[in-house]
């Protein structure tokens, strides 16, 4: 086994297809990494993510009667908005080129983790990062540090969430305005149990929020009560520049956790509106945050389209956008 991106697709269609014959037998069905892995270096430049819900039975049937690989990378990548059938995805990447230690190979670099870190566990995926022993049967130094400045810059990103302090709105709440059980302003808290609902029956889902000052930011973090059910199929976030409401991302699905990135937007005002969903939907969580070490997203690059490739991504080292201080790489 070399570069997992060098697998050939044929190898995981026979995988998926073992996995899942295995999987019918017992009613269980668990998607397995080497799946999932491949759809999200496939789907590097997509802005799509996982919904974690699938017709097994389609997918049994297309997998039995032919391998049809296009239909099955793009099922799988996408999920089923349809489907009744649970399916949690796992990430499987290696921190070196191979999944094993070799003198000569050095490991992927933290910028490069953290782009992964958006493309897995940013789309609702559990992330597995293989670190391998070397010879000595101990981790290397390199990796170590890597693996450091890796948890430093997401430390950087994530400590603070510009939108801790907003005022929180919304279209509707279930049980009225005034119900604190459901409350919009839940989705300030991080935690799954707590969240906003809307009143039933509606045809239209809105969240403003009101960030008290003018804020700079480049990453949005939601998430759905996921013990809930994945309920959102389409969303978008708007912000308010010049009294012109600005749409600056929009999305499919949202699940456990969803990472979106784009260039440096400002503004005091913003609104979530939910515009497709399978149920009434839930927002557990709402934050903001700004990333200065994926170079994509930064000011110089606003007049640029959305290139999401790894090897755009790195850490600026520039001045404007402030020191290096918690990662040196
Ligand atoms: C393996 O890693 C340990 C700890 O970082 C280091 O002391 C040792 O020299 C490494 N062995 C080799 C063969 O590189
Ligand atoms: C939110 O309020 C807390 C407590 O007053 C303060 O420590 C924190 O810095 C504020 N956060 C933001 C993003 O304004
Ligand atoms: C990290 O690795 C990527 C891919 O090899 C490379 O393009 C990028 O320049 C590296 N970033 C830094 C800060 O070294
Ligand atoms: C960056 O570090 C240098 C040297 O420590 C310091 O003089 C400068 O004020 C710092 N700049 C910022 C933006 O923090």
């Amino acid at each position: 086994m070399t570069d997992l991106n060098s697998f050939s697709m044929k190898y995981h269609v026979v995988i998926m297809y073992f996995i899942f014959t295995l999987a019918f037998t017992s009613h269980l069905i668990i998607l397995q990494p080497a799946l999932c892995w491949i759809w999200r270096l496939l789907s590097y430049d997509e802005r799509e993510v996982c919904m974690l819900l699938m017709n097994a039975l389609l997918f049994k049937i297309k997998l039995s009667t032919y391998l049809d690989a296009n239909f099955i990378i793009r099922y799988s990548r996408s999920g089923d908005r349809f489907g009744q059938d649970w399916v949690p995805a796992e990430c499987d990447v290696s921190i070196r080129p191979g999944w094993f230690w070799h003198a000569s190979e050095k490991p992927k670099n933290a910028t490069t983790l953290l782009d992964i870190y958006y493309k897995s566990v940013g789309r609702n995926c559990l992330l597995i990062l293989n670190v391998p022993p070397n010879s000595s049967g101990l981790i290397s130094a390199e990796d170590m540090q890597v693996l450091q400045e890796f948890t430093e810059i997401r430390q950087t990103i994530f400590s603070q969430n510009f939108a801790a302090n907003a005022t929180v709105t919304a279209s509707t709440v279930r049980g009225g305005l005034g119900n604190p059980q459901f409350a919009p302003s839940n989705v300030l808290q991080e935690s799954i149990y707590s969240y906003w609902a809307p009143e039933e029956g509606q045809t239209s889902w809105e969240m403003l929020f009101d960030l008290r000052q003018s804020t700079s930011f480049n990453v949005l973090q939601l998430q759905e009560p996921i013990q809930m059910g994945q309920r959102t199929i389409k969303f978008h976030v708007e912000i308010l520049v010049d009294e012109l409401w600005q749409t600056i991302v929009e999305g499919t699905t949202i699940g456990y956790k969803r990472l979106l990135q784009f260039p440096v937007v400002e503004g005091q005002f913003l609104k979530l509106s939910v515009d497709s969903a399978r149920a009434d939907p839930l927002i557990s969580f709402f934050g903001i945050f700004i990333d200065p070490f994926s170079v994509t997203y930064s000011l110089e690059n606003h007049d640029k389209p959305f290139l999401v490739n790894s090897e755009v991504i790195m850490l600026r080292t520039d001045h404007s956008s402030g020191n290096k201080s918690t990662a040196t790489m």
